[in-house]
């Protein structure tokens, strides 16, 4: 299986840090918080991985992880066309690369302690369709956030930022997909915002009666606010000791 990382966006939430620099390459402990998506795909045996970025942050990226010798993966870039396009938009310049495998999709921007082998492992032997990973979190409004079928054990729908939420949960940026995910975000409409919603590509799933999930057991953060990227190398530190794990 092939890992595909997004990188790209505006960081918008958190300048001026972000004015110059890739929210990706801004530390979250001792380390920039780009690799700790990689490890946690390398973790779970996944080490041909895509890093989808923007056009004039590509060469920083390059020049911190080249081919990804050091990190022990097979790193290949590719960059987004639209900048700031979507979530759904920077996935499409990855068809290419991931050919007819079913792929792990990472939000470069989320730290969590969970290894993803179980979840993966959970993805293999599911014939068709994706997975999602759901996290309860205090502020749900601030994501995507699930209404569950609690009986079925399934997702009704997902609405993105509601301002009354369904549930406690959020659909965290850890996403796993067969090749129809490409079929659906030709399919959507930018939203209110622009941008070409994976949550949009998520509830085609679920129209396809296709979505499964699981439920994050251990701590996770999106760490794309001032107040997140600090609470994220507070986790790093005082959540686990990690003794040079990259
Ligand atoms: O963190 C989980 C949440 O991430 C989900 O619950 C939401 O459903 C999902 O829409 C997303 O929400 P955000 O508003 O936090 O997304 P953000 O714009 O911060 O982008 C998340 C990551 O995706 C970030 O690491 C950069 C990358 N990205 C984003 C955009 C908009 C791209 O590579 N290209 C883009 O055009």
């Amino acid at each position: 299986m092939k890992g595909v990382i997004l990188a790209g966006g505006t960081g918008s939430r958190l300048r001026p840090l972000t004015k110059i620099i890739n929210k990706h390459l801004l530390p979250v402990g001792s380390d920039p918080m780009i690799y700790w998506p990689i490890s946690k795909l390398r973790d779970a045996g996944i080490c041909d991985i895509m890093i989808v970025t923007n056009q004039h942050h590509l060469s920083s990226f390059i020049e911190l992880l080249g081919l990804g010798e050091a990190m022990s993966v097979n790193l290949v870039y590719q960059i987004q066309k639209t900048e700031g396009g979507g979530i759904a938009d920077a996935l499409l310049g990855a068809k290419e690369f991931i050919g007819e495998d079913k792929f792990v999709v990472l939000l470069g921007d989320n730290i969590f302690e969970d290894s993803l082998a179980s979840y993966v492992h959970a993805f293999h032997s599911q014939k068709t369709g994706a997975r999602v990973l759901l996290k309860q979190v205090e502020d749900p409004g601030r994501y995507g956030v699930p209404e569950l079928d609690h009986a079925a054990n399934r997702i009704r729908k997902i609405r993105e930022k509601p301002v009354h939420p369904a549930s406690s949960f959020c659909v965290t940026g850890i996403y796993m997909y067969d090749q129809e995910v490409f079929r659906f975000i030709k399919k959507i409409q930018p939203s209110e915002r622009n941008e070409l919603e994976i949550t949009d590509v998520n509830n085609l799933y679920i129209q396809s009666n296709e979505l499964q999930f699981d439920i994050l057991s251990g701590w996770w953060i999106d760490a794309g606010t001032h107040e997140s990227l600090f609470k994220a190398t507070q986790y790093v530190y005082e959540g686990f000791s990690k003794e040079s794990s990259f």
